[in-house]
């Protein structure tokens, strides 16, 4: 694509989408086709599931699950090492990027990140990084909450079959001992709670534009986004 033709970018670009949908590797393709940084915010909510299982604190014990998510220090840095990482997840110093995207904090992740404290923590750091603009901000709650102006709002949507086949694939090629039928269940059972929650649940934004993936490959998504950008610009 020309860049010349994308003279007028939207500030900041947001996609929100359910689990697996591919909304980070669209976002990372698109965001450096741009020269715009990438946050993947499912990262801040991984951190504090993982750290709140790291410290033994009762998942179901909403304030202290809170008042962790207040004071926890997430960097995200650029990758150390080719391990496959995009970059660097940082927790409280320690380099964490794998542990956030284990089984076990998959199967809490969606129960820290209903609580509105926790919410509120993360949104307000969500909100200091896209300040300075140029950002492509991924999520469930992007174009609704967090970055309600946002010029460019993406809902990637996939079905939950197709989903956990990408998902299943991915956990396979970092060496995961995956099994299908629990990635299914465990997508199902994150979609669920992400929707049906009371603050910031998973829905499109009324001005976003949908994308199915089911039928389309990476790089078309990739290209219909960047013609979107064209159009609008
Ligand atoms: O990568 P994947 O699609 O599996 O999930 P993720 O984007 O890493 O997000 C992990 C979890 O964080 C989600 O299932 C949500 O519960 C939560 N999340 C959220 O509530 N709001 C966001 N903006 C991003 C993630």
């Amino acid at each position: 694509m020309c860049q010349k033709k994308l003279q007028h970018l939207p500030r900041n670009i947001a996609i929100d989408g359910p689990a697996a949908s591919g909304k980070t590797t669209i976002g990372t393709l698109v965001a450096n086709k741009i020269g715009y940084m990438c946050l993947d915010t499912g990262i801040m909510y991984r951190a504090v599931a993982f750290q709140a299982l790291r410290e033994g604190i009762d998942i179901a014990d909403e304030a202290a699950v809170t008042s962790l998510a207040e004071r926890i220090d997430i960097d995200i840095l650029p990758a150390s090492s080719q391990d496959g990482r995009q970059f660097d997840v940082m927790i409280n110093g320690e380099d964490r990027t794998w542990d956030i995207r284990t089984a076990a904090v998959n199967a809490v992740v969606s129960e820290v990140s209903a609580y509105p404290g926790v919410r509120k923590a993360m949104t307000r750091q969500q909100r200091k990084i896209a300040e300075k603009g140029k950002i492509v901000m991924i999520g469930r709650d992007i174009g609704t909450v967090v970055l309600p102006d946002a010029e460019l709002k993406i809902y990637l949507d996939a079905s939950v079959e197709v989903r956990a086949q990408r998902r299943y694939i991915e956990d396979l090629s970092h060496g995961k001992d995956a099994c299908l039928e629990d990635v299914v269940e465990s997508l199902r059972h994150r979609d669920e709670i992400d929707s049906g929650r009371s603050v910031a649940p998973l829905k499109a934004a009324e001005d976003a534009v949908i994308i199915n993936s089911d039928n389309m490959t990476v790089y078309e998504v990739v290209e219909y986004v960047m013609e979107l950008l064209e159009k609008r610009g």
